[in-house]
């Protein structure tokens, strides 16, 4: 017979045997890594234990983040960079969408590059490359952005022009190209096309005609961002610390999506070229952020970066909105996904699909407040506790004097939970007094809409902000002209304004 033996004993000594139930979260020996080398992120809501992340045991270095609009995904990213450039001293490359990194940026010291303010980028940059090797990523961003693909004799004449013009500034295609040489630009590429069409021997003018068009797109005067000789040498921005890509005064998302395609193929290409790397942490960490057309496209360059980063210490972070935006490869591969607040029923079943996390969790998830996450990590070894654990809240650096712009009083609710549309506009105090100066608001409007601001939590909603500026006789050119460069569609301008009775 056997003897039963009852004594008193913890409710967490109870916790800790398996054979009752299984620990809720990881063990502290996997959330605490060496803090020397691992990053330091918040702590967990049911034992309390401080979480770093480090990605050592870890399939790779890559994370997604997902949340609804003011979840909270920009605060983690910023503050996830700015401890991995304390720790290990990791440069960060930021396309930057919507241009919300911007203030935080110039704030924290780093680079901000600005597209429609001066700056240019050659896409038919080498950087080391074979011409034929760049034509073929070129070619590629076409066919993700414009429909070329359904258009194969036009293609081929573009694929062509573009040899060409590499051709005829003396680079041998199938070769690298010697240092210093510069390259031909969009330019060149559709004055050959358009050369073939005056010569009139051409079979099939209608094609030369269509894919003339579709590069002149990309090469109009005062839209030829990318069909410049380049201000920038991408190659020595991954290695300048902090840099932001503002891509938000460019003048629509395919132009938006075209830079982020080229950053991403130039930032691989330097990553292979440099090879692999001893040093623990991260060389390098890109930041995609709402850019849904580049993350979700089989073709895009952010998969081979996660695929092949870990190897070269190059680190991705994609955030969205909408996780079904992110491309299957890189969701599925990602070394660590953090998910904050969702509500939409699609995107937690997209989610619990692909990650298997409890019904528990997955109910924590649609309740979390501001800064409260989920974390799942995806280890390299089998496991035996759960892989996703809930942090009471990301544990961020101070945030930055910001003054908002809420549009929230002008959007319908429907846009508002689709949450495409921005819904504020923040400005470093300088950056907004340089617009108010621009736009012709006199110092003592600025001075007095500056204080109304501070008296108001340094927010205003965007109609009375509006009828501030009419106040202080700024005229509705000058209104609409402010609200155009902070990039807002024409449909909400006109809705500002006659709201505003401007
Ligand atoms: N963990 C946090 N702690 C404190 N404030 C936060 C936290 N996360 C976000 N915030 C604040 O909430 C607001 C929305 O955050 P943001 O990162 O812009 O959201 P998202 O990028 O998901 O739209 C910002 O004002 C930010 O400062
Ligand atoms: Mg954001």
């Amino acid at each position: 017979m056997t003897l039963v033996r009852f004594q008193h004993i913890l409710s967490s000594e109870i916790s800790k045997r398996a054979f009752l139930s299984r620990p809720p979260e990881p063990p502290a020996e996997v959330l605490m890594s060496d803090p020397l080398h691992s990053l330091f992120v918040g702590t967990t809501k049911i034992f309390k234990v401080p979480f770093a992340w480090s990605f050592v045991n870890l399939t790779n270095p890559h994370i997604s983040v997902v949340g609804i609009t003011g979840a909270g995904k920009s605060y983690f990213v910023k503050t996830l960079l700015i401890r991995a450039s304390y720790v290990w001293n990791s440069n960060a490359i930021i396309i930057d969408w919507a241009g919300e990194y911007k203030p935080w940026v110039k704030q924290s010291g780093g680079i901000v590059v600005s597209f429609a303010k001066g700056d240019y980028l050659n896409i038919m940059d080498l950087t080391g490359m074979k011409p034929l090797d760049r034509t073929k990523q070129i070619m590629n961003s076409f066919d993700i952005l414009t429909d070329i693909s359904a258009f194969p004799e036009q293609k081929r004449l573009t694929e062509e022009a573009l040899e060409q013009a590499y051709v005829n500034m003396g680079f041998i295609i199938s070769e690298k190209p010697p240092a210093g040489k510069e390259p031909p630009t969009l330019k060149n590429v559709i004055a050959l096309l358009e050369e073939k069409l005056t010569e009139g021997t051409y079979e099939y003018p209608a094609e030369l005609e269509n894919a003339v068009y579709r590069l002149r797109q990309f090469a109009r005067e005062g839209e030829d961002y990318f069909a410049k000789k380049s201000t920038l040498d991408l190659g020595k921005l991954s290695e300048s610390g902090l840099v932001d890509i503002d891509l938000s005064s460019l003048p629509d998302e395919r132009f938006r999506a075209l830079a982020a395609l080229f950053i991403l193929q130039t930032l691989k290409e330097k990553m292979r070229s440099e090879g692999f790397s001893e040093t623990k942490g991260l060389k390098a960490i890109v930041v995609l952020d709402e850019a849904w057309k580049v993350a979700s496209d089989d073709k895009s360059d952010a998969i081979t970066i996660v695929r092949e980063g870990r190897k070269y210490q190059f680190g991705l972070i994609v955030a969205s909105q909408n996780p079904t935006d992110i491309n299957e490869a890189i969701f599925s591969n990602v070394g660590t996904t953090f998910m904050l607040r969702i509500k939409f029923e699609k995107f937690l079943n997209y989610l619990q699909g692909s990650l298997n996390f409890s019904d528990f969790i997955r109910g924590e998830i649609s309740k979390f407040g501001v800064g409260q996450a989920a974390v799942e990590m995806l280890f390299q070894t089998a496991l035996r506790f759960p892989g996703t654990f809930v942090l009471e809240r990301i544990h961020g650096e101070e945030p930055l004097y910001v003054y908002i712009i809420d549009l929230s009083d002008i959007l319908t609710q429907s846009e508002l939970a689709a949450g495409i549309i921005q819904r504020d506009y923040q400005f470093e105090k300088e950056e907004l007094k340089a617009k108010f100066i621009e736009f012709n608001v006199s110092t003592e409007g600025i001075d007095g809409l500056f204080a109304l601001m501070d008296s108001q939590g340094k927010s205003m909603k965007m109609v009375a902000f509006v009828q501030q500026l009419k106040q202080n006789n700024v005229a509705t050119s000058n209104i609409v002209a402010f609200l155009k460069s902070i990039s807002l569609d024409d449909a909400i301008i006109t809705r500002i304004i006659s709201r505003s009775g401007a």
